[in-house]
């Protein structure tokens, strides 16, 4: 048996350490970053040539069909520079406001970060944002503006008042920005990969390996940190770890520090980007673990996993966990209630797998008159509530009933006591409220100075307090406004980009709860109750929103057998009606000639027909209706 000095190991350890980068690549909603994650995939050989397809990491069938990334996606990539072989961690992440806990927690388990600019948009709201993040994190920033091949003079000597310009002032933007050179900022086509490859060698050589204790014996110093998880029948909870100090092997024993769970590994490995297992993860590295651990709950992203140390339960207690994440604090809450009662137990069960890998997502049980049981689920905003709506039907068949997503209201009522509403069904009797409170945001949105006229005309209606104007590089401006979170969670972003032919962005962060005159709008369909339609507005002007809901329903809801009358009522009092005309099923189309009797039988069965579901009050409201209430 060959003898290997201790120190030796070390070494090589260290210099595979030395060799690792673990990067983000972060920008606003849909700037590139996928597609830079394809050209790095490429050049790197990681995905063969005849694998690859456009954004290969957006892996989920929703991001797919949507176009956006809503899961953070780490993979390893192997490259060479210099004669050197380097191991490059990845983390590929979303760019809409509602994901942005995704990114932070990608953030805390790398060195550096891309920051990617469309040259044809400029820096946005979400730009800043995630900078911010990636600063506060202490990460080294490259940036680099995308989308270069977008103006046709690029490639050309670029002068005069040509497009270029457009490029040159994204950099000069950026590099003000980062209070760097322009010389800095990287002018690149994630598309057509120009200038990828110098980016790629610039993370190398400007990221610093990964920051980690010694990789040293004493196997109780291990840690990692848990940044995202999943679920495997056979494997239990499967979690994405960057480990920060020790080293860990396949089929040794774990202990969650937080969960306070123990586990004995299944599987180790690292994202190919598929799961490809591997012996043992060291001090810097980017991989999974299979803790064999089956308690979904138990097992929280954040978290920092050790060894089991067999010694003693003190010795475990004396190891100081990572510094995890903020829990993410939902700010929209909605309830999903299975449209057939008996799918709540799938429901549930559904919910606790999509909570593994988006830990932003809460619920618990909840029952309602008229709508049995179901989850009032909390969200970071009304897209995320969209999206794990969607993901239960595509993923798990679900049909849900979802009600309208509401903010966390506070009311003081009569008696001083304070109550949370967390849904417009929960609204008390007025005669009983003392005061309502509601939260309140400070609203960013950057735009170019032209649609400034059609951006004000969407905030003529809504309550707000204009805090600041000011302008960004050329020809854009910052509007800061104070608004109460209510006016934007439903259709507000929606506006903002249609009004400003997608140009405007948008961020906003929680400030306080205020005082609001409010009341709820009830809306009854086919004269029953549907709760899920309810909703809070201010009282001047319940008569307007009344009357704009039940012409929205009118629009969306698929014709009926028989007339329905759509109402919008304030404490029982009818504010607004629409009426839907019966659709009439050609019962007779089949007949030819002139069968009068057997054609009169028909007709008359039809009326029966409708007369009985009329009884009933049978209203079919499809899944869809329910999203369109809530995202237009
Ligand atoms: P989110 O993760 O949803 O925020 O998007 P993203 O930043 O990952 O952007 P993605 O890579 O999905 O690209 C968005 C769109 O821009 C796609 O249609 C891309 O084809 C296009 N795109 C990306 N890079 C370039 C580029 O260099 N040039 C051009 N012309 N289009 C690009």
């Amino acid at each position: 048996m060959h003898f290997i000095p201790v120190h030796f190991i070390v070494n090589l350890m260290l210099e595979e350490q030395k060799n690792t980068r673990n990067f983000v690549i972060i920008s606003h909603v849909n700037h590139g970053k996928s597609t830079l994650a394809d050209r790095f995939l490429e050049l790197t050989k990681t995905i063969l040539p005849e694998k690859m397809r456009p954004q290969y990491l957006n892996s989920m069938d929703l991001e797919r069909r949507k176009g956006i990334t809503i899961k953070m996606h780490p993979v390893r990539m192997n490259y060479t520079l210099n004669s050197k072989p380097y191991t490059l961690n990845l983390i590929d992440t979303p760019g809409h406001v509602d994901f942005s806990y995704e990114v932070s927690r990608a953030l805390a388990a790398v060195e550096g970060a891309i920051l990617l600019v469309d040259a044809t948009k400029g820096i946005q709201a979400q730009t800043i944002h995630n900078l911010e993040l990636a600063q506060k994190q202490g990460l080294i920033i490259i940036p680099a503006v995308n989308k270069i091949d977008m103006f046709t003079s690029y490639r050309t000597d670029g002068s005069g008042a040509g497009p270029q310009t457009k490029v040159k002032e994204t950099k000069k933007e950026l590099a003000g920005l980062l209070k760097v050179s322009q010389d800095e900022v990287f002018a690149i086509s994630a598309k057509l990969g120009l200038n990828t490859k110098e980016l790629l060698k610039a993370v190398i050589e400007k990221v610093p390996p990964p920051r980690f204790l010694l990789a040293d014996k004493d196997k109780e110093t291990f840690r990692a940190l848990i940044f995202d998880s999943e679920y495997d029948p056979f494997k239990g909870v499967i979690c994405y770890v960057r480990v920060f100090d020790g080293e860990i092997k396949n089929g040794e024993k774990i202990y969650l520090m937080a969960g306070k769970v123990e586990g004995k590994i299944k599987e180790i490995g690292y994202f190919g980007p598929k799961l490809l297992t591997k012996e043992k993860l060291v001090a810097g590295e980017i991989g999974y673990i299979a803790t064999g651990i089956k308690e979904m709950g138990k097992v929280r992203v954040g978290d920092t996993i050790t060894i089991l140390n067999p010694k003693s339960e003190i010795l475990n207690s004396k190891i100081e966990p990572l510094a995890g994440y903020k829990k993410p604090k939902p700010m929209v809450f909605a309830s999903f209630y299975p449209q057939n009662p008996d799918d709540f137990d799938l429901l549930e069960e559904a919910l606790n797998k999509l909570k593994l890998n988006d830990a932003s997502l809460t619920f618990q049980p909840e029952r309602k008159e008229g709508l049995g049981r179901g989850f009032l689920c909390g969200f970071l905003g009304s897209l995320h509530a969209e999206i794990i709506a969607e993901r239960l039907k595509r993923e798990f068949e679900l049909t849900l009933v979802i009600s309208t997503p509401s903010v966390v209201y506070r009311i003081i009522d009569k008696k001083d006591q304070q109550l949370f509403i967390y849904s417009a069904s929960d609204w008390p009797d007025p005669s009983t409220v003392k005061e309502i409170k509601e939260p309140w945001v400070k609203l960013e949105i950057i735009t170019p100075t032209e649609y400034l006229g059609q951006i004000l005309k969407i905030f003529e209606n809504l309550e707000t307090v204009h805090i600041e104007k000011k302008y960004f590089g050329q020809n854009r401006l910052l509007l800061i406004y104070e608004i109460p979170l209510r006016e934007i969670i439903v259709g507000f972003y929606d506006k903002l980009k249609s009004q400003s032919q997608g140009f405007a962005s948008m961020n906003y962060e929680f400030l306080e709860y205020r005082s609001g005159d409010l009341v709820r709008i009830e809306v009854l369909i086919a004269g029953k109750k549907e709760e899920a339609f309810s909703r809070i507005v201010p009282k001047s002007r319940a008569f307007e929103e009344g009357r704009k809901i039940v012409k929205k329903i009118k629009e969306i809801l698929p014709p009926q057998l028989f007339s329905v009358a759509i109402q919008a009522a304030i404490s029982g009092k009818i504010i607004a009606r629409e009426t839907i005309r019966a659709r009439g099923k050609d019962v007779i189309a089949p007949l030819y000639g002139g069968d009068y009797t057997r054609k009169r039988k028909l007709l008359e069965k039809q009326k029966k027909g409708k007369k009985r579901l009329k009884e009933i009050g049978q209203v079919q409201i499809p899944q869809s209706v329910f999203f369109k209430m809530f995202t237009q």
